[in-house]
């Protein structure tokens, strides 16, 4: 039998020779109880259904798959990447599975869950102050890209410069969303981090129909919606804030800002009630961030309409912020509850 034939024979038993198979095809549910209040259909892209929990699985197994067939990876390589702890949670599965050594350049922010489960896949992690600024040398860009420059044999994935990260949404997310609403999509909500995500798969939907609406959502703290509002990096944006994913203190490559249409800002207290209010009416154990793509739907409710079809983006899943939002000490403390 061909390798094809079989590979698809295995695919339909939901068998799987490794790990990697199982990245894409996430499932898209109904959010019941938002669709009633917002008033139209909204749907939620699950992308906490991929193995490794998050969408950053889908990036991290295209710019890996692109480098290992130009030879930028070679065995043995280490795999170097500053990340907010998805991507590398994402990365060291994949170099569990091929065999390559995971080094993670983290801030200080990051979740004790996700640093805890990035250990547990055998990455190397430096934690690095989150309020350093970008250029500084021991912000966790730089930090990274030292390492990449001192260890031999070592690629460095640069997620927020390497167009390969909206490309793999183009390529995968932004075609499964488009399919699985049978083209009638009309918005897609999403926050920007990166960008990859909602850039990527906006891109393609409105290549597919350009009347699709991309609606970004940024946090206060973050530089982006200003930058997409005036052009101006304004470094006066810069605050700290608790959401984690979304946002940015620099300009990422993947941030295609031509190709969103409106942008809201959420604070980090209604991002998180909104998480925990999915969780109990919802079912779903969603991210920080997914929530905060939730509440943004409230700010844009005056610009959707009864027959509008919404899909909106679920980044990651919530058991990796169990000790923050989930927990009513930690919210407490914040003056969220
Ligand atoms: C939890 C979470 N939400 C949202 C985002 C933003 O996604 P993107 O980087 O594709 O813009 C990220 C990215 O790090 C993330 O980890």
């Amino acid at each position: 039998m061909k390798i094809a034939k079989k590979l698809a024979a295995a695919k339909s038993k939901n068998r799987y020779e490794s790990i990697d198979e199982l990245i894409g095809n996430t499932p898209l549910v109904k959010l019941q109880s938002i669709s009633e209040e917002i008033g139209c259909d909204v749907w939620a892209k699950l992308e906490m259904y991929n193995p490794g929990l998050s969408a950053k699985d889908r990036i991290a197994l295209h710019i890996i798959n692109t480098a290992e067939e130009n030879g930028e990876i070679t065995a043995g390589a280490t795999l170097i990447e500053a990340t907010s702890g998805n991507t590398g949670y994402s990365i060291a599965m994949l170099a569990a599975v091929r065999g390559y050594k995971c080094i993670l350049t983290v801030t200080d922010k990051i979740s004790k869950e996700k640093y805890d489960m990035l250990k547990a896949l055998g990455a190397e992690i430096h934690v690095c102050p989150k309020d350093a600024d970008p250029e500084s040398p021991n912000s966790y860009y730089e930090t990274a890209k030292r390492l990449a420059n001192e260890i031999p044999n070592s690629f460095y994935l640069n997620q927020n410069y390497s167009t390969l990260n909206m490309e793999a949404h183009f390529k995968s997310t932004g075609k499964e969303i488009w399919n699985q609403t049978e083209g009638k999509i009309t918005h897609l909500v999403g926050s920007t981090g990166t960008g990859g995500t909602l850039c990527g798969s906006g891109m393609y939907l409105k290549q597919k129909n350009p009347k699709v609406q991309v609606f970004g959502v940024d946090s206060y703290g973050s530089v982006l919606m200003k930058y997409w509002e005036t052009g101006v990096y304004d470094k006066n944006e810069i605050k700290p804030y608790t959401i984690e994913g979304l946002g940015k203190n620099i300009i990422p490559a993947n941030v295609l800002f031509e190709h969103i249409d409106n942008y809201t800002k959420v604070h980090d207290k209604d991002a998180a009630l909104m998480t925990r209010r999915i969780a109990k009416e919802e079912g779903l154990l969603i991210g920080y961030s997914s929530g905060a793509n939730i509440s943004a739907l409230y700010n844009y409710q005056d610009k959707l309409n009864k027959d509008d079809v919404v899909v909106v983006i679920i980044s990651d899943h919530g058991s990796r912020y169990l000790g923050k939002i989930f927990n009513d000490q930690w919210m407490k403390e914040r003056d969220f509850l």
